[in-house]
């Protein structure tokens, strides 16, 4: 909106410029004519300048026909930010009804849908009421296949065990491929998986096992919605993917905000809360990353200024919403809840995890609202966060707080407008070259015309 906004009122200026001098530029009688009339002249160009601005700023839709430069080029932005909403009413999705065993049998066990792992869930759910759901597999673009493999909780430590994942996926590809004919019309490269655990689509949660897995061969050719991302060559990306954020319930959020608005007083300048000796799971060839928060701990406890706690609190969120800062170091894996929550609830995340690759970049502008710290700057992170607070830190807070921003990384029962299953399908719209049935119909057309 704000870049709509400037960008025709820059131009109208100028126009209005030229307009000026060019009339200066005529010739000596017509000048005199322009002297004698000046008052009336300029009248003119003000209300025309004020009429136009008025169309851009209200209307520019309703008088397409009032043709000037500006119009068009505010014309042009709003068709293409449309473009892709109306994209997304055209995208059609199939999901398969698969056996209840793939899915909703895990579901007798509360945490399966709530768990930071839940996206897998989450996402099934909002698409079962979505606008964009067919029944038709004939006219889908793309195919949605429910299997939760996330659920499966150690009855020791309470960890999810995913051994299962590889079976159960393949079994579940196994019948779909031979009760329908849609995966091999495509070798399933317009079929769509979740992958929300630590390492992805390579099913596994120790890195060097999953790296040397890699991605399952079934699923190489699909899509997989994973929270594993990062910005150097890694096995368990070897797939159409895309980057979506951990699950944190949208409703914690909403009732944490009641108590403590967005903009309300931050009386916590550093927060972090978990365990500090956890180390990433060996990732070769990254020295500091093996200490990470085992310095802010060590650095950092006893500073005033931090807010440091070893052990779970369940009332952890309304830390965070009363934080201006709040730590996001790697742990396991090098995305974490954290980030989400952090950006709900308006605390300026601190992301301490070099090479992660953040959910949704192109609607989140991460480098924004964030504040990234290089994992062997550790030491420095107080110099580094004072320095922020005494620049930028307001405009990063303004950016954080626009509710489409904060909304962006939740996953909503029913999908809504920027939540982050919409930013799922908005993905998906972008990808109908990889749908056998939107190339055949581009096919089709082009061999008609
Ligand atoms: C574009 O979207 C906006 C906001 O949803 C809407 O108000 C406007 O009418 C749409 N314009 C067109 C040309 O569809
Ligand atoms: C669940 O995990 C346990 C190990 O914790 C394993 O013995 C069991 O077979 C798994 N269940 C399924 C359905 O895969
Ligand atoms: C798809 O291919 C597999 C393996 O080639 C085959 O077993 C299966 O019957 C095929 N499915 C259909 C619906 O033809
Ligand atoms: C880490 O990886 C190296 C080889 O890459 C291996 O020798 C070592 O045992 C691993 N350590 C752990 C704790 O897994
Ligand atoms: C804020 O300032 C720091 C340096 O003080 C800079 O590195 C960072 O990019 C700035 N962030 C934003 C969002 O402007």
């Amino acid at each position: 909106m704000e870049n709509q906004n400037k960008r025709p009122s820059k131009n109208r200026g100028y126009y209005v410029k030229m307009k000026l001098m060019h009339k200066h530029g005529r010739p000596q009688q017509e000048k005199n004519f322009f002297i004698k009339y000046y008052k009336y002249v300029l009248w003119l160009s003000l209300s025309f300048y004020f009429f136009s601005s008025y169309l851009i700023n209200n209307n520019n839709i309703k008088h397409p026909k009032t043709t000037t430069t500006h119009i068009s080029i505010s014309l042009s932005q709003s068709f293409s930010t449309n473009k892709t909403k109306s994209h997304l009413k055209n995208l059609k999705l199939f999901i398969y009804d698969l056996p209840p065993n793939y899915n909703t049998n895990w579901l007798s066990n509360e945490r399966c849908s709530t768990h930071l792992f839940a996206s897998e869930v989450a996402i099934h759910r909002a698409l079962l009421t979505s606008d964009v759901r067919t029944f038709d597999p004939y006219e889908a673009d793309f195919f949605f296949v429910p299997v939760y493999v996330s659920c499966n909780f150690s009855t020791v430590n309470g960890f999810p065990a995913i051994g299962h994942a590889r079976s159960l996926l393949s079994s579940a590809v196994k019948l779909i491929s031979s009760e329908y004919p849609f995966w091999n019309r495509s070798r399933g490269s317009d079929h769509v998986f979740v992958a929300s655990h630590d390492f992805g689509s390579c099913f596994h949660t120790l890195e060097d096992v999953a790296m040397k897995d890699g991605v399952p061969e079934i699923m190489k050719k699909s899509i997989v919605l994973q929270t594993f991302g990062v910005n150097y060559d890694h096995p368990c990306q070897k797939v159409e993917h895309v980057v979506i954020p951990p699950y944190v319930s949208p409703e914690s959020i909403r009732n944490t905000m009641v108590n403590f608005p967005v903009n309300g007083r931050r009386d916590i300048w550093v927060f972090f809360r978990g365990k500090m000796e956890v180390h990433p799971k060996n990732v070769s060839g990254r020295f500091y990353s093996k200490k990470v928060r085992t310095v802010i701990w060590k650095k950092f406890n006893g500073d005033r200024r931090f807010y440091l706690r070893r052990h779970r609190f369940p009332g952890y969120q309304s830390e965070i919403a009363r934080s201006v800062f709040c730590l996001c170091p790697l742990g396991w894996a090098p995305w974490s809840p954290r980030l989400v929550e952090s950006v709900a609830l308006g605390c300026v995340p601190v992301i301490i995890a070099d090479g992660i690759r953040l959910p949704f970049s192109s609607a989140v502008k991460w480098s924004e609202i964030s504040v990234t710290v290089a994992e062997r700057d550790v030491w420095n992170l107080a110099e580094i966060l004072e320095q922020v607070a005494a620049t930028n830190l307001s405009a990063i807070q303004r950016k954080l707080w626009d509710p489409q921003t904060r909304k962006a990384l939740l996953f909503n029962s029913r999908v809504q407008e920027g939540d982050a299953t919409w930013q799922v399908l908005l993905y998906l719209s972008e990808k109908l070259d990889r749908s056998y049935r939107s190339s055949r119909v581009s096919r089709q057309l082009d061999f008609d015309t």
